[in-house]
C-alpha cells in the first residue's frame, strides 16, 4: 500500500487529503496516518496540514516502494527486498528453484556473503551499492549462458550512462568500467539440463555511493563508484529502475532477434577490443591483442605468433 500512496502523491504533485487517500485505498484515516508514519520512518519527508492533508516533500536516496512505482515492464514485476542478506544470487537461485517467475528481482541493501566471479567476495556494505539478482528462464543452450551476462552488461552500462552521464565501458568478460576503474560486475549462475538452461540468475553489483576508503586496500587503486566519479550521492532507486528497463529491452532483443545485435552493441561499448592485453585463465597467462568476441562471447586473442586463441573465462588487464 505504501507504493500506492507514493503514486497518489506523484500523480497529484500537491497535497492529498487523508479522506481522499482512505477512500481510494479502502482503509480508515487512522490506517492512512500509520502508513504516512511508516513512510517517514523510511526517510520520506511528508508535510502535514490539518486543512489540506499530506504532501510529499522529499524521497530518500533508496526506496523499494518508490522503485515499484517506476516499474512498467515484466522485469521487476515482482521485487523482493532485504535490508541484509547473505547473497541475492543465493536467494534468487532458491526462489527460481521453487518456481518464481521470470522477471522476479531480488534486491538487498547489504550482503554478508556477496559473491564475485572466480570465487571472490563482493564487498557489499549498506547504503553504498546496488546488489540485485534477476531470474530469467530463457530456454537457451547452456553454452550460450554468456549471452545473458553480455545482455546484462549492456543494460547496466546503458542505464548508468542514461541516469548519470558517466561514459561506462565494458571490459571483457563482464566488468563495468569508468576511467579504467571497475564500477561494477555481473555474476550469472544457472541450473541447466544438458540441452537447455532451466533458469538463470543474473547477479549485478554496482558501486554507487561507496567511498574510496571503504573499498578493501588492495581494491582501492582499481575500483571506483558513481559517487567518487561525480562527487555527489546518486539515487539507487532511479538507477535500478533504468537498469530493469534496459534489461527488459535487451532481453527481448536476445530472445526475439538473437545474439547478433547484442554482440554488436557489446563491441561498441567495449573498452577491450583493439588493445594489447594480458589474460589470466586458470594457470595460463596469455598476452596479445584483443581482436574480437565470438558468437558465444568468448574472447579472441591474437597471440604474438599471429595465432588466434579463444578464451572462455579469465581475468583481463589492458596493457599500456
Ligand atoms: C564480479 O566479480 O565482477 C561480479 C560481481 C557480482 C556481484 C553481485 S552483487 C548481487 C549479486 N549477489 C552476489 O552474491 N553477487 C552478485
Amino acid at each position: 500500500m505504501l507504493d500506492e500512496i507514493i503514486k497518489m502523491f506523484k500523480r497529484k504533485g500537491d497535497f492529498v487529503s487523508g479522506e481522499e487517500m482512505s477512500k481510494k485505498l479502502g482503509v480508515t484515516r487512522a490506517a492512512i496516518w500509520k502508513k504516512i508514519e511508516a513512510l517517514r520512518n523510511k526517510g520520506y519527508k511528508i508535510q502535514a496540514s490539518p486543512a489540506r492533508g499530506y504532501k510529499l516533500i522529499k524521497t530518500p536516496e533508496f526506496s523499494v516502494e518508490e522503485l515499484k512505482t517506476l516499474i512498467k515492464g515484466d522485469v521487476g514485476g515482482e521485487i523482493i527486498f532485504f535490508e541484509s542478506i547473505d547473497s541475492t544470487n543465493l536467494i534468487a537461485m532458491k526462489l527460481a528453484e521453487k518456481g518464481s517467475p521470470e522477471g522476479t528481482v531480488v534486491i538487498a541493501d547489504s550482503q554478508t556473503k556477496g559473491r564475485g566471479r572466480l570465487g571472490r567476495a563482493w564487498v557489499s556494505p549498506p547504503m553504498a551499492g546496488i546488489y540485485m539478482s534477476v531470474i530469467v528462464r530463457p530456454g537457451l543452450e547452456p553454452k550460450d549462458a554468456t549471452l545473458l551476462t553480455i545482455m546484462a552488461a549492456i543494460a547496466c552500462a546503458t542505464a548508468i550512462r542514461n541516469t548519470t552521464g558517466l561514459q561506462v565501458k565494458i571490459k571483457w568478460p563482464n566488468d563495468l568500467m569508468v576511467s579504467d576503474k571497475k564500477l561494477g560486475g555481473i555474476l550469472t549462475e544457472m541450473k541447466s539440463d544438458p540441452d537447455r538452461i532451466i533458469f538463470a540468475v543474473i547477479g549485478i553489483g554496482i558501486n554507487v555511493n561507496m567511498k574510496r576508503k571503504s573499498f578493501p586496500p588492495e581494491v582501492q587503486p582499481i575500483a571506483t563508484s558513481i559517487k567518487e566519479e561525480l562527487g555527489r550521492i546518486q539515487s539507487r532507486t532511479f538507477i535500478i529502475a533504468e537498469i530493469l528497463k534496459e534489461i527488459e529491452r535487451w532481453y527481448k532483443v536476445l530472445i526475439r532477434t538473437g545474439r547478433s545485435p547484442l554482440l554488436d552493441e557489446w563491441r561498441r561499448l567495449s573498452s577491450t577490443l583493439g588493445s594489447k592485453v594480458k589474460v589470466t585463465a586458470g594457470r595460463d597467462i596469455f598476452t596479445g591483442t584483443a581482436e574480437n568476441i565470438d558468437d558465444e562471447g568468448m574472447l579472441i586473442l591474437r597471440l604474438p605468433s599471429g595465432i588466434l586463441k579463444r578464451i572462455s573465462a579469465g581475468d583481463l588487464t589492458v596493457l599500456r
